[in-house]
């Protein structure tokens, strides 16, 4: 085992997807494996988060991330050359012991995340096996189902919409490749009809590459999708269904929730999420509410009674605990799992694991500002987890993750199998 043994560790400043510098690291292993691993970075970010560090100054204007490369290179490196990357988990556990915060706050959570991601990868890369298949071993086949968000709007757009993100999940698909396909021309019926509707000028995409039309309302955005849907020649709530985002803590203003201009108590976005909820096949319901009111998000979830899925993300920012106590006290069916919000892959674990244990969940996501980095894909397929949020069929971080999906699919031949709607229910 001693080819697994890390020899090199270094970091370099490289762009992420919103032109935003980012950590890149890469991990050689005595045998001749290297990894690699990039760290995103999130626009909408909930508060109890691990920390990105970030320069500060004129550089890059203020986005530098030298100070974190530096902890790489300084800190990092020298406490984890000639561990074995094979025994990843200790790695990180490292990391967490050299940082010594509870949110990484000292090395940064960009600075441990691209490390942990570069050393799975040169883990795998020593093994000669893709990540996944080293990760999970020969039973992992289980393509996850796409949440695709088509439609952009609060934090990631420059438009009105007040909900973050509008979803199309092809559950109707019998491959992963078909999916991806009905999904690919759902997407471009939805562009053809914004044009025709709203102007070329609605065709623009967003930070994830769904299209950010002027929309003045989140109903007019739903009606969209189901348009594009049925135009593109699918049924709605049987080939393809939809799902939001709305990361409600960006819209939350002293104690009231801005939706399409107008302020809302908490009790009546309630009662308009059941009303979409009866109208629309509506998947799943993320971030319904603020991250300081999983109370609503109860609520919110004995109401709907199962008809859609209410999901945390900046509620359970991938912490276990959270994970753990809010799927326990009803208040959700699952979460996002999303490295970064922990700083390690073996924390996000725990999450996954956590969530497989009582029977929630688990939704492997990427962050609004991304890059080729694949890591998460390897991760859907070896967890099994059955669902990924990555955004669009468009941009070239976007579509690396479903690439890399599609480079899996057929490294099984015909063993893969497509999550469907298995995981919504
Ligand atoms: P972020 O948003 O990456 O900008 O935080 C993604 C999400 O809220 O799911
Ligand atoms: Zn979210």
């Amino acid at each position: 085992m001693s080819e697994f043994v890390i020899d090199r560790v270094w970091a370099l400043q490289v762009l992420d997807s919103r032109g935003d510098p980012t950590v890149e690291v890469v991990v050689t292993t005595k045998g001749g494996g290297v990894g690699r691993g990039i760290a995103p970075a999130g626009a909408s970010r909930g508060s109890r988060e691990a920390l990105e560090l970030r320069d500060g100054g004129r550089k890059y204007l203020g986005r530098g991330v030298e100070k974190a490369v530096e902890a790489v290179n300084k800190y990092i490196a020298p406490a984890i050359i000639g561990m074995s990357s094979y025994r990843f988990r200790e790695v990180d556990r490292r990391m967490i012991e050299v940082d010594g915060t509870p949110n990484m706050s000292r090395l940064g959570a960009n600075a441990t995340t691209a490390t942990s991601f570069a050393v799975l990868n040169a883990a795998a890369n020593t093994e000669g096996l893709p990540l996944f298949e080293f990760l999970g071993g020969r039973r992992s086949r289980l393509l996850p189902t796409p949440l695709m968000n088509v439609i952009n709007g609060g934090a990631h757009a420059g438009n009105e919409l007040s909900f973050q993100e509008f979803m199309i999940v092809p559950v109707g698909a019998s491959t992963f490749s078909e999916a991806l396909r009905v999904a690919v021309e759902v997407y471009k019926t939805l562009k053809g009809y914004l044009k025709e509707v709203y102007g070329p000028m609605a065709t623009n995409v967003g930070d994830e590459g769904g299209f950010a039309p002027p929309m003045k309302s989140v109903r007019e955005a739903l009606e969209a999708l189901v348009k594009a849907v049925t135009r593109a020649g699918y049924e709605v709530g049987k080939d393809v269904l939809l799902a939001l985002d709305v990361a409600a803590s960006q819209i939350y203003r002293d104690g009231k929730y801005v939706v399409d201009r107008s302020e809302m108590t908490a009790e009546e976005l309630l009662e308009l999420y059941l009303r979409l909820a009866e109208e629309f096949p509506i998947a799943s319901i993320e971030d319904p509410f603020a991250e300081d009111q999983p109370r609503y998000f109860k609520e919110l979830r004995d109401k709907l009674k199962g008809r859609s899925l209410v999901i945390g993300d900046d509620l359970t920012v991938t912490r276990a605990e959270l994970v753990s106590e809010y799927f326990l006290g009803g208040v959700i069916d699952g979460t996002i799992i999303k490295v970064n919000q922990v700083g390690t892959f073996t924390e996000a674990e725990r999450s996954i694991t956590t969530l497989k244990e009582l029977g929630g969940r688990a939704i492997i996501s990427h962050r609004s500002g991304e890059s080729e980095d694949t890591t998460i894909a390897h991760i859907a397929v070896a967890y099994e987890i059955g669902l990924i949020k990555t955004g669009a069929p468009a941009r070239g971080e976007r579509t690396s993750k479903y690439n890399e999906l599609l480079r899996i699919e057929d490294y099984l031949s015909g063993d893969a199998i497509y999550a469907g709607s298995k995981f919504l229910k």
